[in-house]
């Protein structure tokens, strides 16, 4: 089959001052069940590009393997910029990672730094804004080296923070807004609806339950539109049952858990990955919160939209209560002015 491949990663890393660590998204699924199949088929084909070279070899490598032990008959191949950017999906992992201990937590919480995410790993002595400058430059030279691209190639930001480089990127890519987004609050939903499971002795798959707004610090559950397979969530668990507070905050809290002692989030974060690129490739037309283009606001943070093959298919509008609308609202001007500041 002669066609463009089917995804690319990018993995762009600089820094002065550390050994690099490794952050790539996995074409992993959270079903294994599924995941050897639609893992397969969703990769058929990947590109790798990244200023690592060493790395980015050793990735080709480590991913190759995977598919010889699957036998999914993926190919992985380092590639240019250029190549990139004629792919099918392209997907950005460009920057640093985003795991980090909880020295740098806590360092940025005491200092109370702007930050869309909590997270952000930080050279000694770089501040969050310093940070973020660094992220974003990275993504802009990305972008930059993979433009013109395919006219209908699909752009995934999943650098973090999501939302300001997934604005930075539709600025530059030169794509139509719908064919630019970032994985945004996708994977904080599917936290929460597994959280929420277990607490009320339901399958999480289920539960429909969105967690919206701006990735990480910003993240706002939207308890007024749950249900239990249609059924409001409230009439068949009272609040102090399900414990909304304690889960939602479980869950702003659960990226850090896991960083604090592991460093990333690979597996999550792969895996509502894998789950993003299937609904575009195989036309799925599944309602995913991802992170896009929000013309009040001027700025891109996660509500619902159906995705299929061009894209963000159509945005859906979610009935919330007051103060859900009021708690996006804060955090989107909160992201607003932390991308003026990156424009500096
Ligand atoms: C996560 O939520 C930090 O985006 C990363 O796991």
């Amino acid at each position: 089959m002669v066609r463009s491949p089917a995804g690319v990663i990018t993995n762009q890393w600089k820094c002065p001052k550390q050994a690099p660590e490794k952050h790539l998204v996995h074409p992993t699924s959270c079903e294994f069940d599924d995941y050897l199949p639609v893992g397969g088929a969703v990769a058929y084909a990947l590109i790798l590009v990244d200023v690592k070279v060493d790395l980015r070899d050793a990735q080709v490598r480590d991913l190759s393997d995977v598919a010889y032990a699957t036998g999914a008959g993926m190919r992985v191949r380092v590639a240019t910029h250029h190549e990139a950017g004629q792919c099918d999906i392209v997907m950005i992992t460009a920057g640093s990672r985003y795991g980090f201990g909880k020295e740098t937590f806590q360092t940025k919480k005491k200092k109370n730094q702007p930050g869309l995410c909590s997270f952000v790993k930080q050279i000694i002595g770089e501040t969050s804004i310093q940070h973020m400058h660094r992220n974003a430059s990275a993504i802009r030279n990305v972008v930059k080296a993979m433009t013109p691209f395919r006219s209908d190639a699909i752009v995934l930001v999943v650098s973090n923070p999501v939302d300001l480089l997934t604005s930075i990127a539709q600025e530059l890519a030169g794509l139509p807004k719908f064919q630019v987004f970032g994985s945004g609050t996708f994977l904080e939903s599917v936290r929460i609806r597994g959280l929420l499971a277990e607490k009320a002795g339901v399958a999480a798959s289920s539960i429909q339950l969105f967690v919206l707004g701006v990735h990480g610090d910003g993240q706002v559950v939207a308890w007024s539109s749950a249900t239990i397979n249609g059924i409001p969530l409230d009439k068949v668990l009272s609040p102090d049952t399900s414990g909304h507070q304690e889960l939602a905050k479980e869950c702003k809290e659960r990226a850090e858990t896991i960083f604090t002692t592991k460093g990333a989030t690979p597996f999550g974060t792969g895996s509502v990955v894998a789950s993003i690129c299937a609904s575009i490739l195989f036309d799925k037309r599944e309602v995913r919160p991802v992170s896009h283009f929000q013309p009040e606001f001027d700025c891109c943070f996660s509500l619902p939209v159906v995705l299929g093959r061009k894209g963000i298919m159509k945005t859906i509008e979610m009935p919330l209560g007051s103060d859900e609308n009021a708690a996006i609202a804060r955090s989107a001007h909160r992201l607003k002015s932390t991308i003026e500041l990156t424009d500096k």
